[in-house]
């Protein structure tokens, strides 16, 4: 059986600031900088969804794929302001949270060992990849 991995690319816009009420209006500001900015700002997210499947009935894996990612993810987040999503009340809307986090989305709504990897482009400059928790293997260390 072929293992074939596919990528496929979504997108969504949508508002945020880095703000925890964990510190200090000033250590806010330190640590985050201008993307402390009270009034927020925006990115045009792209979102890299990862998948492996045995190359079988292709289009129609990847029509269930595209149908799942915009339920999921692109309708939930885009156009809105990240900070408001419940699953940010107490998590600040880092690009490492919020990769985290559209994997849990997917990983709970795809067939299970399906998915792959999720990556986030957040700006030119910033790309967050996360392929789930880390396995151990072998078991009993020490
Ligand atoms: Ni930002």
């Amino acid at each position: 059986m072929h293992q074939i991995h596919v990528t496929r690319r979504y997108r969504f816009c949508a508002a945020h600031r880095l703000h925890t009420d964990h510190l200090t209006p000033k250590e806010n500001q330190v640590i985050f900088g201008k993307c402390n900015n009270p009034n927020g700002h925006g990115h045009n997210y792209a979102v890299l969804v990862t998948v492996r499947h045995d190359g079988s009935d292709e289009a129609g894996s990847l029509a269930r794929l595209d149908h799942i990612v915009n339920e999921t993810v692109v309708r939930r987040f885009d156009h809105q302001d990240l900070n408001g999503d419940k699953e940010f009340a107490h998590r600040t809307t880092t690009g490492e949270n919020l990769v985290k986090l559209i994997w849990d989305l997917l990983e709970a709504k795809l067939p299970s060992g399906q998915l792959e990897k999720v990556g986030v482009i957040e700006t030119r400059d910033n790309y967050f990849e996360y392929a789930g928790p880390a396995q151990l293997i072998g078991g009993a260390r020490g």
